[in-house]
């Protein structure tokens, strides 16, 4: 590019410096932007151009799955870069866990309309974690004989997830933070962010959860705009 390394870097640490949050929130919920709307819509073009060349000609119709809640944006915005026929399902699992992790046990809360069996299937997923969710709902898919099953992931944190889970297409790998915005959300917010930021840790630190991962006790003290609160509560 026309850049160096460095120079690049600065520009993109200025734009992203010039971020700005709704008014339901404050900047310091946001430890860290990782990836802008621009960057983002990027990603997703070059995802989506993936995605085409994988499938080339199909003699049916591709089924595109998301993934409610957390992939409802990003599907939005990835069926409109692809070029190949597809339709639309949507399924929804809850996995029991707290606030910021999952566990193992899963479990289905919203089904296929659609039959599946002999077709060719691609699951949109905001982020591969643990990998329990993609691994009960691959498994749940397979039962009803798809002719293909393959899976698109936003987000992989690559840490935690545990062996023979994987994504066909990966957005980016990323650490182990815990991250909102763009569909993601923590205790149901932040879901309409349009960029991916890591959640300042004293927004959760201070907040108990119940088994549903539902908040019990969300009275968290937020700093005052522009106060630079970014420790972690005592
Ligand atoms: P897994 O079963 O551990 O792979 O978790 C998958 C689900 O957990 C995702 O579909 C998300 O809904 C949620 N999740 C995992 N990590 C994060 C995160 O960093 N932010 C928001 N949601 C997350
Ligand atoms: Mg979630």
């Amino acid at each position: 590019g026309g850049l160096c390394g460095w120079r690049r870097r600065i520009a993109r640490n200025a734009r992203m410096g010039d971020f700005e949050v709704p008014n339901f929130m404050v900047k310091e919920e946001i430890e860290t932007l990782l990836y802008s709307a621009d960057d983002i819509k990027e990603r997703c073009k070059a995802l989506g151009a993936q995605i085409d060349a994988a499938y080339g000609k199909l003699d049916k119709p591709l089924i595109i799955i998301c993934t409610l809640k957390g992939a409802a944006v990003f599907f939005a915005d990835l069926v409109r870069e692809l070029h190949i026929d597809h339709v639309w399902e949507f399924m929804s699992f809850s996995s029991y866990g707290t606030g910021t992790t999952s566990s193992g046990a899963v479990q289905m809360v919203l089904d296929l309309k659609m039959d599946i069996g002999d077709r060719d299937v691609l699951v949109v997923e905001d982020i591969l974690d643990t990998g329990n969710t993609l691994k009960y709902m691959i498994k749940q898919l397979h039962a009803r004989e798809p002719r293909s099953v393959k899976t698109v992931v936003l987000l992989h944190k690559t840490e935690m997830t545990i062996p023979g889970v994987s994504a066909d297409f990966v957005g980016w790998q990323i650490p182990n933070k815990f991250v909102v915005g763009y569909g993601l959300d923590f205790a149901q917010k932040y879901r309409g962010l349009p960029f991916i930021g890591v959640l300042a840790p004293w927004v959760y630190k201070k907040t108990d959860k119940v088994a549903d991962g539902s908040i019990l006790n969300g009275d968290v003290t937020l700093p005052q705009t522009g106060s630079g609160g970014n420790s972690p509560a005592p």
